[in-house]
């Protein structure tokens, strides 16, 4: 492919969104959220009672969505149907279901297919569970990342909270985790796997700035 697409794949709250605005930034490159857009459509579901298994209740709502993205200084910021929902699906209603809706077929189907098109032809850098393994299978840079998840629960727990959120426990944290961990990796539909040809990155005692260090010199060979 002409352009450069760097996929980071991995398990929950491991810092891939923290690694790939950086890389984004850093390169210049296109940064896209996968995650954001499964958690958009389960937010989409919840509010309107999608049953979800029901396959034309499904296709009718997935009809019925409209993602964007809007880029603001590499942060991502979504759109569902023009209605801003950044933190509202950060949150843990969306967090709790999320992953019984992204291992829904048609589902992933109609947002791989996005996912492809947005990276067709610019340099992009896609976090996700699929991006090195399905819908860039292709992409010339690949990282596959880890870390502790007690140390992973800890950040998100800390993240909730800088948010205002204090109904949340760092043991629920701790489950939300396992859980999604758990159900992405066992689902049918491309679970959660490395691809064999990623590179793997453990970010349990390594600071950010390590970790672009690392990535940037896995990038700029292929520029
Ligand atoms: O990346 P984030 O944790 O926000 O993703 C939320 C959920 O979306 C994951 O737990 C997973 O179930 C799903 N997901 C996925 N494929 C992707 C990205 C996210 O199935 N490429």
């Amino acid at each position: 492919r002409k352009n450069l697409v760097v996929a980071i794949d991995g398990y929950s709250s491991c810092g891939k969104s923290t690694l790939a605005k950086a890389l984004a930034k850093k390169l210049g490159f296109i940064y896209i959220d996968s995650g954001a857009m499964y958690r958009a459509v389960t937010l989409y579901f919840l509010r309107n009672h999608t049953d979800m298994s029901n396959h034309d209740a499904i296709m009718d709502a997935l009809q019925h969505i409209e993602l964007n993205f809007h880029s603001r200084d590499y942060e991502s910021h979504i759109t569902l149907n023009g209605e801003e929902v950044s933190e509202e699906i950060r949150k843990m209603p969306v967090s709790e279901n999320v992953s019984e809706v992204s291992a829904i077929k048609e589902v992933r189907t109609e947002m791989v297919r996005q996912q492809q098109r947005m990276g067709k032809s610019k340099n992009i850098v896609m976090d996700g569970r699929d991006i090195g393994t399905t819908v860039f299978a292709d992409a010339q840079v690949k990282f596959f990342m880890t870390a502790d998840p007690k140390i992973r629960a800890e950040r998100r727990f800390k993240e909730l909270q800088s948010k205002g959120d204090t109904e949340t426990s760092l043991e629920d944290v701790f489950e939300n985790l396992a859980h999604r961990d758990y159900a992405d990796t066992t689902r049918k539909e491309s679970p959660l796997v490395r691809a064999e040809d990623a590179i793997i990155l453990d970010n349990t005692d390594i600071t950010q700035e390590e970790q672009l260090e690392f990535a940037l010199h896995k990038v700029t060979p292929h520029l």
